[in-house]
């Protein structure tokens, strides 16, 4: 069937099976309750750091033990970050002084072995610091952050270099590199540095022409000739296959562009969003939580992250279009929000390593990480409430 028809019949029967029912518990209400708990939850967390013997940000939980990460691991924003959205939906100063403490462990940032993930770590710890007190000390590191970023920029390729170059690729660019280019905008916006916001268009408009298949979906990898530019491969590292679509991946494609039509208005911009919109919504199963890959063989393990970012950019998305569109846009993520925030995924207070999300997949390929919680899952769902809220 037609991608657009069937994608038609999908929300009509979504809207209309979400207006059937009328839940008890209002989503102010059911924000309340997830902030109470994170509350409760992340405090736990910063506590049990603060007896750690050396500077660590929470990861996940497996195999009943918290494990940690390096101040430079690609998830180290996240925890920083997730005080940040506690604080401005409390208001409660304990909230600030927990931000700032764990914000401050990650000032060194630039000097370490950095990668292109510096602009996820800056803008979700420094980034929100800076944008809900207006701390001009937040402002050096977002700078220094955002200049280091676009040095792993190569003209020739038009792209960031997502990975450091090993015998599988040399200049590898991956679909969730679009989360990083927010950062360099920020910094643009802030400064009025044009050749940063230049680096993250020509990078967006590169991955909009090479990494997305003509139904939106997108491949994960994209690797490049470094001399020329040239289109190499189009591969996989975490996703089911080369040719399948990685739900994660999808999530930073739609939030990614999203988020570029936020900060640029470039209209291209946003009709990728929507198309990449109408690939997922389609694919959701029944409670709106993706499986880990869209293409791997039923039945398959959820990825609440995955659900959580692709709720956060819906709500966003649905803020930029009007309609019945947005109201699928949002009932969508009502419907994401949901189910996260019910016993199959919230996590009872006091378990889960303090997390709040259950049943994440970091990458079932490896092996690794499979049915954990994840910090990165957290901070979405926190956002995504935070903005459902704010409707
Ligand atoms: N950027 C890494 C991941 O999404 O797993």
């Amino acid at each position: 069937m037609d991608r657009k028809l069937s994608f038609c019949i999908v929300a009509a029967a979504l809207m209309a099976s979400l207006q059937g029912c009328a839940p008890s518990e209002s989503m102010p209400e059911l924000a309340d309750r997830v902030f109470s708990l994170a509350k409760v939850q992340y405090s736990a967390m910063a506590a049990r750091l603060d007896a750690a013997e050396k500077p660590v940000m929470p990861v996940t939980f497996e195999n009943g033990r918290n494990k940690d990460g390096r101040l430079n691991s690609w998830t180290s924003g996240f925890f920083p970050g997730t005080l940040w959205l506690i604080y401005q939906y409390s208001g409660d100063p304990e909230f600030e002084s927990l931000a700032r403490q764990q914000t401050a462990k990650l000032s060194g940032i630039v000097d370490m072995k950095t990668h292109h993930d510096i602009g996820f770590q800056v803008n979700c710890s420094f980034g929100n610091g800076y944008r809900l007190t207006g701390d001009e000390s937040y402002r050096p590191v977002m700078e220094a952050a955002a200049l280091k970023l676009s040095r792993r920029f190569t003209p020739s390729v038009g792209c960031i270099r997502s990975w450091d170059p090993s015998e599988k690729w040399n200049y590898p660019v991956i679909i969730d590199n679009m989360m990083n280019l927010e950062l360099l905008l920020e910094v643009s916006r802030m400064t009025g540095d044009s050749t940063l916001a230049r680096i993250a268009c020509t990078h967006a408009d590169n991955t909009l022409k090479n990494h997305f298949r003509p139904d939106g979906s997108s491949f994960h990898v994209v690797t490049y000739d470094e001399a020329t530019g040239a289109v190499l491969s189009k591969r996989t590292h975490q996703g089911y296959s080369d040719e399948s679509a990685w739900s994660r991946g999808q999530a930073w494609g739609l939030y990614g562009y999203t988020m570029m039509f936020r900060y640029t208005g470039n209209a291209a911009y946003l009709q990728q969003a929507r198309k990449v919109a109408q690939f997922i919504i389609p694919m959701l199963p029944e409670d709106g939580v993706p499986e880990w890959d869209f293409n791997a063989p039923k039945p398959a393990m959820r990825d609440s992250s995955a659900g959580a970012i692709i709720a956060s950019a819906l709500v966003e998305l649905s803020t930029f279009v009007s309609g019945s569109e947005a109201g699928l846009y949002r009932k969508t993520a009502e419907k994401i929000l949901r189910t996260l925030a019910g016993p199959g995924y919230l996590a009872p207070e006091g378990e889960n390593g303090n997390f709040l999300l259950m049943h994440g997949v970091t990458n079932l390929n490896a092996g690794s990480g499979v049915d954990i919680p994840l910090t990165y899952g957290d901070y979405y769902f926190l956002e995504a409430l935070q903005r459902y809220v704010k409707l």
